[in-house]
């Protein structure tokens, strides 16, 4: 059978894994799809470049509409990413006829939903593995490998250049900013990397597979996104001491009121498997009503690991192109009329257990009136660590720091005990508050 025919949009980081690991690994795909799969045409803006990418034989143009005007194109690739240029050739690619394969995750969390609707009216697929955890097959084990499960919850290290930079952090103390050039010089990080750095790519990343998960609505406006650049050396430390790490997770949970659906550093046990994925690696944790908790860990970002996903999705659509539509797993796993309308929570609604960091004045009587400010909430503690006022302050120190990890409280009760304490005379400084997930 003639090979499938390939276009691709945007040769850069993941395009040129994809171009190269399809070559290299050309005849074992081919034996695992069935037919052959070949990227005929190329666009790029840097159409040099390009041509150095993937050498003779191979249409390299600059203007992306000419692949997907080309009849011959079967599938599309979009590489280039951002919610702007991309979404209009994704949207025309459908139009045209092409399935399409992405892995812009950021494209999919804010325009999901019509992209969803598009390509389901067209009767086209529209795959992503690559969006979520780079190399890691999370897409095909929550739509397909879990389908049996009523997902409870899912947390997940699903950004690189993050988990990169506290581990780079905390093990070899470099500074912020080196680290994170670092991730970029290593192709981790996005285009723009406060996405990275705020959350915000975890949050697309987590707002996909929530959707998936529980059969709802890609709502990425309805997440809520804190990154890590506020982020002190000092509770990296406190929490270290008590027997935590730090991670910026993102989290998603089936509660009976709604869905949790945030990302946020979070103090996770140390001696948990999540607590020691280091590095730019990434690990999701599932847990499902039968299976129970399955963990999944692997490269989240760079040029191969990506372009696995990529080829992955490459195949599937090779192997069901020619099957009724109605036969395919639907994009969000449950079919587009059998949506469920559960509510993403408000953060006040979310139920969690806290880190806390106050530094008071090292007076008598201070520790009893938190701990009885937090008691009278109903908020109960679960630790708490003073620290020395001269290793806090330098010697003769008259204030110091007070450390209290909370059992689960609900964040609205806890922002309400936050603002009394706040404004006691003997809190000297903003509260610092960091969830924690026990992940048990
Ligand atoms: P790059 O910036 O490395 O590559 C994007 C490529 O697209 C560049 O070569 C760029 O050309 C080209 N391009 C830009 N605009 C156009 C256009 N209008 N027409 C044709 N080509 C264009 O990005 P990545 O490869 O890192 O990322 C691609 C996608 O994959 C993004 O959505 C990203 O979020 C996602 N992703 C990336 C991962 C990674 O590890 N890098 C991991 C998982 C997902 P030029 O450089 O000349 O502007
Ligand atoms: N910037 C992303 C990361 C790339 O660092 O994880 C992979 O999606």
């Amino acid at each position: 059978m003639k090979p499938i025919q390939v276009g691709l949009l945007g040769i850069g980081t993941v395009g040129s894994g994809t171009f190269k690991v399809l070559q290299r690994n050309q005849e074992e795909i081919k034996r695992r799809a069935g037919r052959g799969i070949e990227i005929t045409m190329v666009a790029d803006l840097d159409v040099a470049r390009a041509k150095a990418e993937v050498g003779e034989g191979v249409q390299v143009v600059n203007d992306a509409r000419a692949v997907i005007a080309n009849p011959a194109i079967d599938i599309v690739i979009e590489l280039i990413g951002g919610y702007g240029i991309a979404r209009e050739l994704v949207l025309e690619a459908i139009a045209a006829g092409k399935h399409v394969v992405t892995a812009n995750k950021a494209l999919l969390a804010v325009h999901g939903t019509e992209i969803f609707a598009a390509a389901h009216a067209k009767g086209v697929m529209v795959a992503f593995e690559a969006a979520v955890a780079g190399g890691i097959p999370i897409i095909k084990a929550l739509r397909e490998g879990l389908t049996a499960n009523s997902i409870q919850w899912i947390a997940g290290i699903i950004n690189g250049t993050t988990n990169f930079i506290l581990s780079e952090m905390r093990d070899k103390g470099l500074d912020f900013a080196t680290v994170l050039k670092e991730a970029q010089r290593l192709g981790y990080a996005e285009a723009d990397p406060t996405f990275d750095i705020e959350g915000v790519d975890a949050a697309h990343k987590v707002t996909l597979m929530s959707a998936i998960a529980f059969g709802i609505p890609v709502q990425f406006d309805k997440a809520h996104v804190e990154g890590i650049t506020k982020l002190a050396a000092q509770d990296i430390k406190y929490a270290e001491q008590l027997g935590y790490r730090i991670k910026l997770l993102g989290v998603t949970k089936r509660k009976a009121q709604g869905i949790e659906l945030r990302v946020h550093p979070s103090l996770v046990p140390s001696k948990r498997l999540l607590a020691n994925v280091e590095g730019a690696m990434n690990a999701v944790v599932v847990n499902g009503d039968a299976v129970g908790t399955t963990l999944y860990y692997g490269k989240g970002a760079g040029s191969e690991p990506t372009a696995s996903a990529v080829i992955a999705d490459l195949v599937d659509v090779t192997r069901l192109h020619t099957a009724d539509a109605a036969h395919r797993v639907p994009h969000l796993a449950f079919h587009p009329d059998s949506m469920s309308d559960l509510q993403i929570l408000p953060m006040s609604e979310v139920v969690t257990s806290y880190y806390l960091r106050l530094r008071v004045a090292d007076e008598a009587g201070v520790l009893a009136q938190v701990t009885g400010l937090l008691a009278n909430a109903g908020i109960s503690i679960d630790a708490v660590l003073q620290r020395e006022a001269d290793e806090v302050g330098g010697e003769g120190s008259t204030q110091t720091d007070l450390i209290i990890l909370t059992h689960d409280t609900r964040e609205g009760t806890l922002n309400d005990a936050l603002a009394q304490l706040q404004a006691l005379p003997t809190v000297l400084a903003p509260i610092v508050r960091i969830r924690k997930e026990e992940l048990s």
